[in-house]
């Protein structure tokens, strides 16, 4: 049931302070500030390496965990779409750990990825949100995302909850490795556990949201750039805003952009650049400065300091409190959402059921 939402989608959005929250109390011990996963069938410390397999929403989930296994737990993590994984007959590690992640379960590319992990002796991981679904069956260990059922096609509270998981078992990597200290575990369990108060406040951007949805809907193409945990969000972001608005989108890693993309910009691309204040702003903001050379339209994402820095003339800017880096996806996620979902409203498109897209990929 939709409640009072006009949309699966926005009911799934606005479930993600709760949903997350209780996928975190779920992992983490709130009291004592540290993680707490259940039993895992292998140790972290005597892993070589990581491989992620995944497809779509959910790969872009495992390249931002990339990111934090490799940060929090000095772990090696190799990734890539599972529809490739599953056919470049890639050499895994003795004693290696393949992690997939999927919403459904029944995403036949990623199915394909776990039984070719298996066949190369490597630890299964899964991170699915449907317990009962054929890849929770065959993984080793299962570790749930409790989103609930999500209905809306675009992925959106499943996401969210991925990345919590995925998070709590970076941090639980980094505590086996000997790579954290207590204080600093302490320190990354404390940020997550203000995931949701974090994301009402994200939520609480919809209406500058929707009005400037109003300027998307006239636009053919939309170019999202990010560093570091970011980037993937850009990919994300152009995911979404393609899936239900049909409007082109692409995703960069902001580094990128003069090697090619940097050709697309004119008076009437929007840009969207999501940038909080990282280690990696400053590099950002200077990509930033080369779009408005050259006449781009700017929608910054960033947050209070990130705003206070930022000296450029932006068409709007959008501001989160300031929080950990490591929560920062979790939480960008959701002005990135709000700007797809508004945007489909106003071109009026079938938001919850995109033309050509299936929920589940059971077919490859
Ligand atoms: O069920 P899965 O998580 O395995 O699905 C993977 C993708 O098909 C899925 O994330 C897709 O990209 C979504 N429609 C994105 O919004």
């Amino acid at each position: 049931e939709k409640g009072n939402f006009r949309h699966f989608m926005a009911k799934e959005m606005h479930e993600q302070p709760e949903v997350v929250a209780h996928t975190l109390a779920h992992y983490l011990d709130m009291a004592n500030e540290t993680v707490q996963l259940p039993e895992l069938p292998f140790d972290f410390a005597r892993l070589e390496r990581v491989s992620i397999a995944a497809c779509g929403t959910a790969y872009y989930a495992g390249l931002v965990a990339k990111y934090w296994f490799e940060r929090f737990a000095r772990l090696p993590v190799e990734i890539d779409v599972a529809s490739e994984f599953r056919y470049r007959e890639a050499p895994l590690p003795a004693n290696g750990l393949s992690i997939v992640i999927s919403q459904s379960g029944e995403t036949a590319d990623t199915l394909a990825s776990l039984r070719y992990a298996r066949q190369e002796g490597q630890h299964l991981l899964a991170v699915v949100n449907v317990p009962t679904s054929t890849i929770a069956r065959e993984a080793d260990v299962v570790l749930p995302t409790l989103a609930g059922p999500e209905i809306g096609v675009a992925s959106t509270k499943a996401f969210t909850c991925q990345l919590a998981t995925l998070a709590a078992l970076a941090v639980a990597a980094g505590r086996a490795r000997g790579a954290l200290s207590t204080e600093e575990e302490r320190s990354l369990v404390h940020a997550l556990v203000e995931v949701p108060r974090l994301m009402n406040e994200a939520l609480s951007l919809g209406g500058d949201i929707e009005h400037l949805a109003r300027s998307f809907a006239k636009t053919q193409d939309v170019l999202y750039l990010g560093r570091g945990t970011s980037f993937p969000l850009a990919l994300e972001g152009a995911l979404k805003l393609k899936e239900i608005s049909y409007i082109h989108a692409e995703g960069y890693a902001a580094g990128e952009l003069k090697h090619g993309p940097i050709a697309l910009i004119d008076e009437k691309m929007p840009v969207v650049v999501i940038a909080p204040h990282d280690a990696v702003f400053e590099k950002t903001m200077s990509n930033m400065q080369e779009v408005a050379a050259r006449g781009g339209r700017i929608i910054l994402l960033t947050d209070t300091s990130g705003a206070q820095k930022a000296s450029l003339e932006t068409e709007a800017t959008l501001v989160l409190p300031d929080m950990h880096p490591l929560v920062a996806p979790l939480v960008y996620a959701i002005p990135i959402q709000l700007l797809a979902y508004h945007t489909a409203v106003v071109m009026g498109t079938d938001v919850d059921q995109p033309r050509n897209l299936a929920k589940s990929v059971t077919v490859e």
